[in-house]
């Protein structure tokens, strides 16, 4: 079980370090954490935010546990050098196609959202999200256009066999949940979306088990905000995903407590917080950890089956935002470090 630990940029560094706090205090026989360097870091050491070597940790390894990505001081760069390229690189190269991003509303954190507490508290649900392809991994340019325009252009599109394995990924999450599935969508204009609605309707005939709706995306964010806790597996393409899954962890309102997994077939998978890497609080110790402590459980259950310790770090986060320790996130005061002492202290 050699889990590679891939910190980053920004708070990156700083949340990773608590989970891994939180690993080796389970001490589990077999586990084995190696780092290697990702992002903005990885550029300024070695030129590029994926280099070969951490790229070989990541193939050599059985899951990935990642902190975070992001450096506006490196903006300038040509896209392929940025520092987010290692993510979609570390998607692409491991085919980690199906990204699993819940949104749960934690009892007693009601208010924490931007919604009403009686629609927020109501929140939980699941967006499976594809992730390696759709206009992300398109051919893309930017031409001169014959009158001398300058036109930037972007290709979508998404094969067949794409959505049928996504949406397989959407039913079975649904068959583990309450069994009902909502495909997000915008078939009334996009070919692409078309294609996406039919599979994803062949690929049903074998769930009779699953409710299947389907809704157009700018619907899906309207009723996001007006009704969330109507829905409870979304699956939906990687652009509309990416959207979608900020505004449903906005819609619970604490981004700092949000994991995700993105998984390839099999086992294996990359798991890390769905929040950024924070510029702005960086290397301060105020962020909250929990997002990537709760990232490492999802670690432990999905690549390693090891669901118990996996619950056991889960009910060490909610004792402890129970016991009212909060990160500056959830209007509290508590700094990286102590966090991770008081979700360490109720494992
Ligand atoms: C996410 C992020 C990435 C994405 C960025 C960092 C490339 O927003 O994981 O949602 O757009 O997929
Ligand atoms: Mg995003």
């Amino acid at each position: 079980m050699r889990i590679a630990v891939f910190a980053g940029d920004g708070i990156g560094p700083e949340v990773t370090a608590e989970a891994v706090r939180v690993l080796e205090a389970l001490q589990i026989d077999g586990l084995e954490l190696v780092e290697g360097d990702v992002g903005g870091a990885a550029y300024r050491k070695h030129g590029h935010p994926l280099p070969a070597a951490t790229l070989e940790i990541a193939r050599s390894s059985d899951a990935i546990l990642f902190g975070a990505v992001g450096d506006f001081s490196l903006d300038h760069l040509e896209r392929a050098l940025r520092p987010e390229q290692a993510v979609l690189g570390l998607r692409k190269e491991l085919g980690l196609f199906a990204n699993l991003r819940p949104a749960t509303v934690f009892k007693g954190l009601e208010d924490l959202s931007t919604l009403r507490p009686e629609v927020a508290g109501k929140i939980d649900l699941l967006i499976v999200r594809e992730l390696n392809g759709d206009v992300y991994f398109g051919e893309k340019g930017t031409r001169t256009l014959e009158d001398g325009r300058r036109q930037g252009w972007d290709m979508m599109s998404y094969a067949e066999d794409e959505v049928r394995r996504i949406a397989h990924a959407g039913f079975k999450a649904a068959q583990g949940r309450s069994k009902k599935l909502c495909s997000v969508d915008k078939a009334n204009v996009l070919e692409t979306s078309q294609l996406w609605r039919d599979v994803v309707i062949e690929v049903s005939a074998e769930y009779p088990d699953v409710e299947l709706t389907h809704m157009y995306v700018d619907n899906a964010a309207m009723q996001l905000v007006k009704n969330p806790g109507a829905f409870d597996v979304i699956v939906t393409g990687n652009l509309f995903g990416d959207i979608l899954s900020d505004q449903a962890s906005m819609c619970v309102g604490s981004i700092g407590l949000l994991a995700s997994a993105s998984l390839a077939e099999g086992s294996f998978g990359l798991y890390e917080p769905i929040h950024g890497s924070a510029p702005d609080i960086a290397g301060k110790g105020l962020a909250n950890p929990m997002a990537t402590i709760l990232s490492a459980a999802m670690l432990l259950r999905h690549s390693f089956g090891l669901e118990a310790e996996a619950a056991r770090i889960e009910a060490a986060v909610a004792a402890a935002l129970a016991d009212g320790i909060k990160g500056g996130d959830l209007g509290g005061s508590a700094g990286t470090k102590e966090i991770g002492d008081a979700v360490l202290a109720r494992l």
